[in-house]
């Protein structure tokens, strides 16, 4: 057997508010091989991001351990980069320089011209170059969301961590970038883990997809292995089997099991 790359161990996690506690986790256990794309779904407030967030090292577990390449997970740094919901770039920075920022701290000791070469690549490869002179407030959602993904990928992280990335997009644009997304997967091979709303995009991306119970107290609840080969055509997949017994079980988790109240 492989030795994982990335392994959540028993985490739990309270929230401490003065006197009051919240449990958010229990007993977490996941293991993550070197290239996988996970999907983690769930309800709104059970804890996905808290759990992304642990990983990332940005919140402290309260019990359990999270080691990536046998290093134990303690604080943030540069080999899991985070991409959020809400494109958390530098108003007044360009695209080119929101991406230099992060090419310049981690990439600190190369010349000024590989780095340069990092940033282009790097905006390249989400086909936002043409708008690197641009600044934040000059742009669409969806072309901040590429900047914000070019970001972490300039960042060549172990790990990648988005956090409903599309979650804000119309659905033209979500559909154009989650292709996007999943050629670069292919071609690079980097681990992903991605938190998700959407049962659709859960099963098309993913080789794995975590599904966490209702909290308080959420745990993984079941965890579906998706068989279908990439590169995935989303038109082709509609009519395979395999694809849709896949959503109809995430289906069945969301509904059935938790008493689904309200799609996101
Ligand atoms: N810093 C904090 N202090 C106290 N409680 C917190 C804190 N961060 C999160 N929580 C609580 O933990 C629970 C899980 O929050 P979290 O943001 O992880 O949920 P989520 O699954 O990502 O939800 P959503 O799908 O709406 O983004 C919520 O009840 C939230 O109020
Ligand atoms: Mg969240």
């Amino acid at each position: 057997m492989q030795k994982p790359y990335l392994e959540i161990s028993h985490v739990n996690k309270t929230f401490q508010r003065g006197s009051m506690l919240t449990d958010v986790l229990r007993d977490i256990s996941l293991t993550v091989q070197k290239g996988e794309y996970i999907s983690l779904i769930g309800h709104s407030g059970c804890g996905k991001s808290t759990l992304l967030n642990i990983v990332a090292g940005l919140t402290p577990v309260t019990s359990g351990a999270v080691t990536l390449e046998n290093s134990h997970v303690e604080r943030p740094g540069p080999d899991r980069a985070v991409v959020f919901q809400n494109h958390s770039l530098l108003p007044w920075l360009t695209v080119y320089e929101n991406v230099k920022l992060a090419v310049d701290k981690v990439w600190a000791r190369e010349s000024a011209s590989v780095r340069k070469d990092r940033i282009m690549r790097a905006l390249e490869m989400v086909q936002i170059a043409h708008a690197m002179d641009k600044r934040p407030g000059e742009i669409s959602g969806g072309m901040k969301q590429r900047v914000g993904i070019a970001r972490a990928l300039s960042m060549e992280p172990k790990i990648l961590l988005l956090d409903e990335p599309f979650g804000a997009l119309d659905a033209l644009t979500r559909a154009h970038l989650q292709d996007q997304v999943m050629q670069i997967h292919h071609a690079l091979k980097n681990t992903v883990i991605m938190i998700t709303h959407d049962v659709d995009e859960a099963v098309l991306l993913s080789d794995r997809v975590v599904m966490l119970t209702n909290g308080p107290a959420a745990t993984i609840g079941e965890i579906l292995k998706v068989d279908l080969p990439f590169p995935r055509r989303r038109l082709e997949l509609v009519t395979q089997p395999s694809y849709i017994k896949a959503r109809e079980a995430v289906l069945k988790f969301l509904y059935e099991r938790n008493k689904f109240v309200e799609a996101a």
